[in-house]
């Protein structure tokens, strides 16, 4: 397999080259740099990293030559940048989005899969969420995510692009930036309980999350590629925590009694958040889910 790996130098990326190259793989990678880096990259025979930037076709195209998989990665990541500069976003999250399916496809290339996000459900009433529960984004980011999945859908039937857009929950882990809406938080609290710091909890700390480990996520996005399970597919553990279990379990990891401090809730938090995986599970045959704190240990292990 020759596979393109679109952002492969960000945290979700990284992991997934390592992945692959593990498996035998040939591997690419397209990056522009602008959260990525060179250094989380192996040296390795079977890896080639272009710079590039997918609002660029002509870069995309010549990314693609030669390519028999594509996982694309590459996205304007912030929810908060994407409420300050809606049409910035859009050129990384949907012409730039775009620009990588359409040269896969002129390129015909056998599987594309791509990262969705849990941001496509908004703050849903009925939980857990699985595949058919109603898309509601509240934010520019998440809506392009969603408008991902339904150019992935057209162009499977207009031009049978074999696809899978992978819903991903709370992904966290080594390499992880502090500042990442989605799981930042982890790396905030391991960091700030090495330094002995209080920790800053928003509201009382009740609000669930599927955390799942980054490891793992690179497993399901190999699997993804090999399968042809298409559509969506949510990517979570099924198990949610509330923030407070999840600051225990670090701190019996870390072995240590942190101080925490509640503040206000933050505007526009998400209360509740939890997943039903069970396509993932029947579609992707997941090998067996790093627990919580396995995960934990692995992150406050690797140094920052
Ligand atoms: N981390 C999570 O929990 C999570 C949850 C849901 C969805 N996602 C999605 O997963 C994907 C990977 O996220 P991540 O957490 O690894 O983020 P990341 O910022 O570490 O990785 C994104 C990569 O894309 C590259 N990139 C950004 N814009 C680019 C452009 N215009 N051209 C070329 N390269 C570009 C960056 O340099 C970086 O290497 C993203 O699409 C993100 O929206 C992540």
């Amino acid at each position: 397999m020759n596979i393109l790996v679109v952002g492969g130098a960000g945290f979700i990326g990284s992991h997934s080259v390592e992945a692959l190259l593990a498996e035998g793989a040939q591997v690419r990678v397209l990056d522009n740099f602008s959260t990525g880096k060179q250094s989380n990259l192996p040296a390795h025979p079977n890896l080639n990293v272009i710079s590039g930037d997918i609002r660029d076709a002509e870069a995309a195209a010549q990314a693609m030559v030669g390519i028999t998989h594509v996982l694309h990665l590459a996205a304007q990541v912030s929810v908060p940048a994407s409420v300050a500069d809606p049409v910035g976003s859009s050129q990384h999250n949907i012409y730039g989005f775009l620009n990588v399916l359409d040269a896969a496809r002129r390129a015909g290339v056998k599987r594309f899969v791509y990262a969705s996000s849990a941001a496509v459900y908004g703050a849903p009433e009925n939980l857990p969420l699985d595949e058919t529960s109603p898309v509601a984004p509240l934010s520019p980011y998440g809506l392009e995510k969603s408008i991902n999945d339904q150019y992935a859908a057209l162009y499977r039937q207009l031009y049978r692009v074999s696809s899978l857009g992978l819903r991903y929950f709370n992904v966290y882990g080594p390499r992880q930036d502090p500042a990442s809406p989605y799981a930042g938080v982890i790396s905030r609290f391991a960091s700030a309980m090495t330094r002995g710091d209080t920790l800053r909890v928003f509201g009382d700390g009740g609000q669930t999350r599927d955390f799942i480990f980054v490891k793992d996520v690179a497993q399901l996005n190999k699997r993804a590629l090999m399968s042809e399970a298409d559509g969506v597919c949510n990517i979570a553990t099924g198990h949610s925590v509330t923030l407070l279990e999840l600051i225990d379990t670090l701190a019996q990891c870390a072995g240590c009694t942190p101080q925490i401090r509640h503040e206000p809730p933050a505007s526009g938090d998400i209360r509740h958040s939890s997943a039903t995986p069970r396509k993932m599970m029947e579609q992707l045959d997941p090998p067996p889910m790093t627990a919580l704190a396995d995960g934990l240990k692995q992150l406050l292990e690797t140094p920052v």
